[in-house]
């Protein structure tokens, strides 16, 4: 199939576009969107069929289930069975914005949406082109990032196409992604609320309205959000995490060996030049956030053998960085280059 792409203001999308893209969406399309965190890949998320396509484009697996995308925070009761205090909470803080609630779905939700779990991801985004769009299409729209399993996710309509073009029926192109990490994961179906992934939202703004979250990010056992899964988020050239005052030994020594080697660090205070392949981010965590994938895209497609990353700053707030980079560096065992 060929990719149609389509640029749109995103501050205030062409209606004519959003109208082309929910047409497709609703005749069981895929459509791939900006929001506020990363590019999605979407489908109406009341029709099996459709929510099928996006698995087959992205090579996802069936185990994993998607998020259910809502114009309005009022809309998650079509398909919500119910809506904890603590639900009610985070969303009045935090939507439309970068947080997905996990709770009890409604029958009307396809079991390909939940993985056949009885329960079901919502997030109401920001971005105004998603939320136009979805609007326009008057379903809830399942997206899941708009990338291939395993690989980078999106914060451009390039990285988009790199991964998804021809398997996908239309792009808007809204720019750059403005977060630039996925959202924060957080189930609300138990007493205490559970964070699943670290996102945009850090756990002690999290902490702030609902109290204690107890944090449940680990890859161990079965995988409840594929986003604990141990090897996601990668660049396909060899990323290793280092300790950051090491990081200039670590790339002497690669070159020595032979390796073209690039590096990332966060000790950054400007922009980041265009072209540079060694890449100082900013040390303020969202912004690191904002340019991390992109600066990965962008290593990645230079020609290295290896990406030197120094590793970022604990406390929470780098929570999220911390947690893309230790999975994009954990490859398993005998695995050179995919
Ligand atoms: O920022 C985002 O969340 C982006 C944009 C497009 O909205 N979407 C995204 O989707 O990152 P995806 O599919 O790449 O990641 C969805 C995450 C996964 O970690 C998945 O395990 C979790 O949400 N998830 C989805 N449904 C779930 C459920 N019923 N229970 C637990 N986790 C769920
Ligand atoms: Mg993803």
């Amino acid at each position: 199939m060929k990719t149609i792409v389509l640029t749109i203001d995103s501050t205030c999308p062409e209606s004519e576009a959003i109208r082309r893209a929910a047409d497709v969406i609703r005749a069981g399309g895929l459509v791939a969107f900006p929001t506020e965190t990363v590019y999605g890949v979407g489908a109406n998320g009341l029709d099996p069929a459709a929510v099928a396509r996006i698995f087959a484009a992205k090579g996802r697996p069936a185990t994993n289930p998607v998020i259910l995308h809502v114009a309005d925070p009022l809309c998650m009761l079509n398909v919500a069975a119910s809506w904890p205090e603590t639900a009610a909470k985070l969303a009045a803080r935090f939507w439309p914005g970068p947080l997905t609630l996990v709770v009890a779905k409604r029958p009307e939700v396809p079991d390909i949406v939940t993985a056949g779990g009885p329960t079901v991801a919502i997030r109401c985004p920001s971005h105004p082109v998603a939320r136009a769009l979805i609007r326009a299409a008057g379903v809830p729209i399942a997206a899941p990032s708009a990338n291939r399993t395993t690989e980078l996710s999106p914060t451009r309509a390039e990285h988009v196409l790199k991964g998804l073009d021809g398997r996908i029926d239309l792009l808007l192109d809204g720019g750059p992604c403005p977060g630039g990490l996925e959202s924060t994961v957080v189930d609300v179906t138990v007493s205490s609320v559970r964070l699943l992934r670290h996102g945009l939202i850090s756990v002690p703004m999290l902490e702030a309205v609902v109290g204690q979250v107890l944090i449940d990010v680990s890859s161990g056992g079965a995988a409840r959000s594929p986003g604990q899964m141990e090897k996601h988020y990668s660049p396909r050239t060899e990323l290793r995490l280092v300790e950051a005052d090491a990081i200039v030994e670590d790339l002497l020594e690669a070159r020595r060996a032979g390796k073209r080697v690039g590096s990332v660090m966060f000790h950054g205070v400007g922009l980041v030049p265009a072209n540079a392949i060694h890449v100082s981010l900013p040390a303020d965590p969202a912004l690191a956030a904002s340019l991390l994938y992109e600066t990965l895209f962008r290593l990645d497609g230079s020609g290295l053998d290896l990406i030197l990353v120094g590793r970022p700053p604990g406390g929470p707030e780098w929570a999220a960085v911390r947690d893309r980079l230790t999975r994009a560096a954990s490859r398993p065992p005998g695995d050179a280059g995919r």
